[in-house]
């Protein structure tokens, strides 16, 4: 029998069977883009995010999708956008985020995924969050400019469970690749 996750925000009610987690790169001081693009070319962290996205649902903002210019293949892509006239090859389009976390949750749940993936960016994460069970942050060990940014998230509410150092070539700072799972009520 399939347990439902039961999650509302402002946004609306949500409620998922399959659970939403988000996956991010973020430096000291929580900046993840600059100017529509990544602020670091981090080769290891571009294959973590292959390896852990695979087949699995992915929900992702207009602009992180414009930065990345195509449907990432193997994985049902949702953009969420306020624009009608969006629509792009590949994409399946969405002009809210509980619209886009539904269809994400029907496919998943049929393709079996085992969970729902938000991609970002900032503007996305910050309304997702409530809907998160789990987070796939890899920490960047720097602090650099950007003008878009992880939302703080309330650590009490957060349990790291797991922790791995990634491993930088010369000249690239460090970073951990690290989960956190939200403590349940
Ligand atoms: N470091 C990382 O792991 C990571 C991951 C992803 C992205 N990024 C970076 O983050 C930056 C992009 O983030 P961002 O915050 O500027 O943009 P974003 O979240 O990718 O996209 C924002 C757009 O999403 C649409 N949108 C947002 N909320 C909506 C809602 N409630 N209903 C309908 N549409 C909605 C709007 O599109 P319209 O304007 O079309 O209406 C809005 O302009 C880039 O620099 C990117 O490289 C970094």
């Amino acid at each position: 029998m399939s347990q439902r996750n039961d999650t509302s925000n402002q946004n609306g009610a949500f409620d998922s069977l399959v659970p939403v987690a988000m996956i991010v790169a973020m430096a000291k001081n929580r900046v993840i883009g600059v100017d529509g693009k990544l602020p670091w070319y981090l080769p290891e962290d571009l294959k973590f995010f292959k390896r852990i996205t695979q087949a699995k649902p992915l929900v992702m903002g207009r602009k992180t999708y414009a930065s990345i210019g195509k449907p990432l293949p193997n994985r049902l892509n949702v953009v969420v956008t306020r624009n009608a006239e969006f629509s792009h090859e590949g994409v399946r389009v969405c002009h809210d985020l509980p619209a886009a976390l539904e269809l994400a949750d029907q496919h998943a749940t049929i393709e079996a995924a085992e969970e729902i993936m938000v991609m970002g960016g900032g503007e996305i994460y910050r309304q997702a969050l409530p809907f998160a069970q789990r987070l796939y942050i890899t920490e960047v060990d720097i602090e650099v400019e950007g003008d878009a940014t992880f939302p703080d998230f309330d650590p009490s509410e957060w349990q790291e469970v797991q922790r791995v150092a990634g491993q930088p070539a010369e000249g690239q700072p460090s970073y951990d690749f690290v989960v956190y799972e939200r403590i349940a009520d």
